[in-house]
């Protein structure tokens, strides 16, 4: 392959698609880190040029393809117990809230979670984790708790649910003894089959209104940072008509969207609920 870098024109046009297939901004200054990684997927195509490869996405038929391409331009890194204080939360506050809500019969015997942009499901396991560290939910209880994402490679490691050590990063090596088994082939923990069970993963773009819910608890957590204002609202609006009445929000500290929440009432600056009649 010839170019290195891409030309303006196309620059914008590939920055333009990826608006408005993900919601993403490309900033004019990550030109490099685009190219980049767009250049793999030129290679890979033996389309030779970036012209020819916009021309195939842009004429829409070749879904791999374009799934590929999703795949290789969001950011995916993540790991386990990210602001550990959010999944305590869960554990200590927020189930133990449920249980008194089904005691006194203003709520079923069940618990719903979404992890919106879950990436290799490293949140919803976390949050399953200290769930199941409390005993939460009891075992008479449904339990649903599913991760979502636009890019089909994240959900492929979320369904395989096996980690580098770089993702577990902020797990213990009591944690790590009572969650995991390390497979000393592949230098890999494999998360128990027993939680891995407990997920659902499917695709799903946060542009869109999600068709599973109401949930009880949603993470919308280190997404939406390269999404504009008028992006950020649609996916905010989704957010809250898929919540309870009485759920929670979970915000990550680079969303940008404090402003938004004015449907919802603030518990703390990363945690919002929906009002009861709300
Ligand atoms: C940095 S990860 C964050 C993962 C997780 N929320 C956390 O904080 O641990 C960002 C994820 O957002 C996903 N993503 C980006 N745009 C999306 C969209 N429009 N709809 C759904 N997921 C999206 C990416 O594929 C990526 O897996």
């Amino acid at each position: 392959m010839q170019q290195d870098l891409l030309p303006d024109d196309l620059f914008d046009q590939f920055r333009a698609m990826i608006y408005r297939t993900t919601g993403i901004r490309i900033p004019e200054t990550k030109r490099v880190m685009l190219s980049n990684r767009l250049k793999r997927r030129v290679q890979a195509t033996g389309d030779g040029t970036f012209e020819a490869y916009y021309a195939r996405l842009a004429a829409g038929g070749d879904r791999l393809e374009i799934g590929r391409f999703v795949d290789a331009i969001t950011t995916r890194e993540t790991y386990f117990f990210r602001d550990p204080h959010h999944f305590q939360w869960l554990a200590d506050r927020f189930a133990k809230e449920l249980i008194e809500r089904s005691r006194v019969k203003k709520h079923p015997k069940s618990m719903a979670i979404w992890s919106a942009a879950c990436s290799g499901g490293e949140e919803l396991y976390s949050a399953l984790i200290r769930l199941a560290e409390v005993h939460q939910p009891p075992p008479t209880w449904e339990l649903r708790a599913l991760g979502t994402d636009i890019s089909e490679a994240a959900l492929r490691s979320a369904r395989e649910a096996s980690y580098g050590d770089r993702s577990l990063r902020s797990v213990t090596q009591a944690e790590r003894k009572r969650w995991f088994t390390f497979d000393s082939g592949t230098n890999r923990w494999k998360l128990s089959e027993e939680l891995k069970g407990r997920a659902t993963f499917r695709t799903h773009n946060l542009l869109h209104p999600i068709r599973e819910g109401p949930f009880d608890c949603i993470f919308l957590k280190n997404v939406l940072i390269y999404f504009d204002a008028e992006s950020k609202a649609r996916v905010v609006r989704h957010m809250v008509n898929a919540l309870e009445p009485g759920g929670y929000l979970v915000v990550g500290p680079t969303e940008g969207i404090y402003g938004m929440l004015n449907r919802l009432e603030r518990v703390e600056s990363w945690l919002y609920r929906r009002p009861d009649g709300g």
